[in-house]
């Protein structure tokens, strides 16, 4: 091949150039063609071996040609690629998008735990009916346990309440009468309160199981696997106190051990404790107001403190700064909205880093 063919090949820069080249030399008017027309005036011996000639001439610059153009086009495509490069792991601009409330973020955590033990999610009413608050948890009108809870009642309407606990989404499911149950019901409940560790807001998670043989046992395993999965400890100082309620007999209360020292707020044994949550086995009341056969059918309850749970975890020493809206309260101990908290991943990842 000639040097000035060859050249003209490798100079190529485009699929363009590369293109008017094969046209221009190989085309009907290239110079190759040209030369083939040419034959026609040669001695037979001459045009056979002139025409060989060509021929491997045409073979060898057709190759170039189209290892050339491959070349090009492969550089054209990875050209391409990098311009069009989009960088998937670049993170977003966070500082526009908000926080998520720490309640929020504390009730996600909580039922992505409670789910991979197994409970569904159920629902209930913010605005409930005395039979479902009350009665049917065997709290009847004119009981001292009313008390207990400092009920908001809806003006002029006879027996509606804001709910004051979500115990009422027990009786609800069971009603249902669909047996066994295992269920979780987080929401907000309302009661007339005001204090650091009180508000007349706040969330609470609700736990039913009901089958023929759940105990006092399992219920505490339930409890102090989940506390040890939730705030992501190997141990947790934890204690049950004997209490009452009048829906679960027998009844207890868990409280975490915590300090309140120079401020800061957290997890510790031996210092002082805070109450999370209220259980018990499912009094038998209770089951037959549901209409299911205490005599068959038995199991245990929960309500957990959300809120209570939230402070502990993320050392936020007053539950009424959850209420006040301060927008430089929620960037301090909001959460970022795309870490979304699982089991498998991590439930706090972002926790602290703001
Ligand atoms: N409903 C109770 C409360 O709000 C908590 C509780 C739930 C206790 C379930 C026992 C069983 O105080």
């Amino acid at each position: 091949m000639d040097k000035e063919i060859s050249d003209k090949i490798l100079k190529a820069v485009t699929v363009q150039d590369i293109e008017q080249i094969r046209v221009e030399i190989l085309g009907k008017k290239g110079f190759i063609t040209e030369k083939m027309k040419g034959l026609g005036a040669l001695s037979p011996e001459e045009r056979k071996l002139e025409g060989q000639k060509l021929n491997l001439l045409k073979t060898e610059i057709e190759e170039a040609i189209s290892s050339k153009k491959q070349e090009l086009e492969l550089k054209a495509i990875n050209e391409k690629l990098e311009s069009e490069k989009v960088d998937i792991t670049l993170p977003i601009r966070q500082r526009n998008v908000g926080r998520i409330h720490p309640v929020s973020q504390t009730m996600e955590e909580m039922i992505s735990i409670l789910g991979s033990f197994g409970f569904a999610l159920a629902e209930g009413p913010d605005i409930e009916d005395d039979f479902h608050n009350f009665q049917a948890l065997n709290i009847p009108e004119s009981h001292p346990a009313r008390q207990m809870q400092a009920t908001f009642f809806i003006e002029g309407e006879e027996g509606v309440v804001l709910r004051t606990h979500t115990s009422p989404v027990q009786v609800r499911t069971m009603e249902k009468g669909e047996l066994p149950i295992k269920i979780i019901a987080p929401g907000r409940v309302y009661r007339c309160d005001w204090d650091m560790t009180h508000t007349p807001l706040f969330h609470q998670i609700e736990g039913l199981v009901i089958d023929k043989k759940t105990n006092m046992g399992d219920l505490k395993g339930c409890l102090i696997e989940f506390v040890k999965k939730f705030f992501e400890m190997d141990e947790v100082p934890v204690r049950f106190r004997p209490s009452f309620f009048p829906f679960t007999e027998p009844s207890a209360e868990m409280d975490i051990g915590c300090s309140r020292e120079n401020g800061e707020f957290k997890i510790e044994a031996n210092k002082g404790w805070m109450e999370v949550l209220g259980c018990g086995m499912v009094h038998p009341n209770v089951l037959k107001n549901s209409g299911i056969d205490p005599e068959e059918y038995q199991g245990f309850a929960f309500g957990f403190g959300i809120d209570r749970f939230a402070m502990l975890k993320y050392g936020i020493p007053d539950l009424r700064d959850f209420f006040e809206g301060d927008i430089r309260w929620i960037k301090h101990y909001g959460f970022l909205p795309l870490d979304v908290p699982n089991v498998a991943t991590g439930l706090s990842l972002n926790g602290g880093v703001k």
